[in-house]
């Protein structure tokens, strides 16, 4: 990856389509067979607590390669507060350009934006492998839990990056999922239906 081989800017609505495909194809039998991650973007840029100015496409040599977004959502703090705060994602890179250094660019970027726009704190499901390099930690030492996992559950996947230093000092509550990234198999089948044919296969390391 060369620093100046790409742009990264927000998506416009003569993207959408072209998106989802890219996402679709990025994570494609990734952590199923298939995937749910098009539909997912397709149903949350209509959502409330979606974000467009935190929406953003990488392009190279005039082709999208990679995506991110956030959401707002909320954690509700055991002394009754509620902590405003992101959530994000899907993130994806184009298959054929993975593990190129494309993914922490859009992600830093898009981080940085979320920080000049006041946000606290980011927190979601990921791999520590990918995003610790970028500064997230588990959720766990902030005194975050995530919704709806018994006490004993690996709750490694869970992730934190504070982007105001000491946002969530003193605050142990529950991370909440925003609605929106809830969808159905049947409706995934349906919106799938109208993206060229791709195998689903089962393969080692899928986590559904
Ligand atoms: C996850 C994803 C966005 C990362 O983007 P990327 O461009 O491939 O990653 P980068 O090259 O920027 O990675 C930087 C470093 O993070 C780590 N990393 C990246 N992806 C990783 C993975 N899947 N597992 C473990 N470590 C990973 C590596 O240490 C990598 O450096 P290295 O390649 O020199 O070892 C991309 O691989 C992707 O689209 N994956 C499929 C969809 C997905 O899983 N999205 C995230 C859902 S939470």
């Amino acid at each position: 990856m060369n620093k100046n081989d790409y742009t990264i800017r927000l998506e416009e609505k003569k993207d959408y389509r072209e998106v989802e495909n890219l996402v679709r194809e990025s994570f494609w039998n990734v952590y199923r067979p298939g995937c749910s991650e098009h539909y997912v973007i397709h149903v949350l840029r209509d959502d409330e607590a979606f974000i467009p100015e935190l929406d953003f496409v990488m392009e190279k040599d005039g082709a999208l390669i990679g995506q991110n977004m956030f959401m707002k959502t909320i954690i509700e703090a055991d002394d009754g507060r509620v902590i405003d705060i992101l959530t994000m994602g899907p993130i994806g890179i184009t298959p054929k350009l993975k593990r190129q250094g494309y993914g922490k660019a859009i992600l830093d970027y898009s981080l940085e934006k979320a920080t000049a726009m006041g946000f606290g704190a980011v927190l979601f499901e990921g791999n520590i492998d990918f995003y610790g390099k970028s500064g997230f930690d588990y959720a766990r030492k902030f005194g975050i839990r995530y919704h709806d996992l018994p006490e004993k559950a690996d709750d490694s996947f869970f992730l934190c990056k504070e982007l105001i230093p000491g946002y969530l000092d003193g605050i142990t509550g529950v991370y909440q999922t925003p609605q929106g990234y809830y969808v159905s198999d049947e409706d995934v089948e349906e919106f799938d239906k109208a993206f060229p044919p791709k195998e689903k296969l089962k393969l080692p390391g899928q986590i559904f």
